[in-house]
């Protein structure tokens, strides 16, 4: 990684800003983006690296350019943890769509035809293990990380033959803003598990040394996928238990201390 150009998107804090300072520690030259600008500035100054705030959606000519006009790495990993159902607005649906999926496109569009003609380039996306699974009480992430993870299959069995890895990280909980924001179904279902971001980083720079597609920093989704595979209808069964503790949760809460 050393000397290497790298971007990372949502990197103002979480996941993203444990994967900038990774790459830093790694020698690597980075772009630290986030929407906003004080945080990506922060974490830039801390690790040397340089700050282009904005929405991840048009980075890539301005992140390209303080880089000094190639990008190496670029690390797709700002998301939003839209909740809710089909009640949600499509206003909230729309924003996950353009976060969690298109700004991939976006930014695969605008790396591709540099790295094709050179012959390499990595692409790594944040996804989820709801992009592999699905989580309860939240429609809009599911949906649209399940879409972030055929976008980054896609792209990897495309283009691998001509240079371009792609990495599909796909963790469960890890202790962040987003994971404090996901209230009591995140507290049911993903607090227990959860680990540190910097072990995310660790996940994929392992994954990294051996061009590894799907980086899995909980190894027990990989258990779980299969079987969502393999026995849908015990896989549905079981989340619909959940999402039963869940509601039980809520309504005895409602009902106060007892
Ligand atoms: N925390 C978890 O439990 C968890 C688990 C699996 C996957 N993820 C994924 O990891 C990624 C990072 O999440 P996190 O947990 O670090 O969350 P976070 O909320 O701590 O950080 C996300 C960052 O992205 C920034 N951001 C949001 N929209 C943006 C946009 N349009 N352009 C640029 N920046 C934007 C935010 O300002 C924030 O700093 C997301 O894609 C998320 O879906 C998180």
């Amino acid at each position: 990684m050393r000397d290497a150009a790298v971007v990372v998107t949502g990197a103002g804090g979480g996941i993203g800003a444990a994967l900038a300072r990774r790459f830093a520690a790694e020698g690597a030259r980075v772009v630290v983006n986030d929407l906003d600008p004080d945080k990506a500035k922060a974490v830039a100054g801390e690790i040397g690296a340089t700050a282009v705030p904005g929405d991840a959606s048009g980075i890539v000519p301005a992140a390209r350019e303080a880089l000094g006009g190639t990008i190496d790495v670029y690390c797709a990993n700002a998301g939003v943890g839209t909740g809710g159902g089909p009640e949600a607005p499509d206003e909230a649906w729309e924003l996950a769509w353009d976060v969690n999926v298109m700004a991939h496109v976006r930014a695969a569009r605008a790396l591709l035809p540099e790295w094709l003609e050179r012959g390499s380039g990595r692409f790594v996306s944040t996804v989820s293990a709801a992009g592999l699974l699905t989580m309860i009480g939240a429609a809009p992430y599911s949906v649209t990380k399940h879409g972030a993870y055929a976008f980054a299959e896609w792209l990897s069995l495309t283009y691998r033959h001509r240079g371009v890895q792609v990495h599909a990280i796909c963790p469960q909980g890890v202790r962040t803003d987003m994971l404090d924001a996901t209230g009591k179904a995140g507290d049911l279902v993903l607090r227990p598990g959860a680990i540190e971001p910097e072990a995310v980083a660790d996940a994929l720079l392992a994954g990294i040394a051996e061009d590894r597609f799907l980086i899995l920093p909980h190894p027990e989704v990989a258990g779980m996928y299969a079987t969502r595979a393999g026995e849908p209808e015990r896989w549905v069964r079981g989340m619909n238990k959940l999402q039963r503790a869940l509601e039980n949760e809520t309504d005895s809460q409602e009902a106060g201390p007892r």
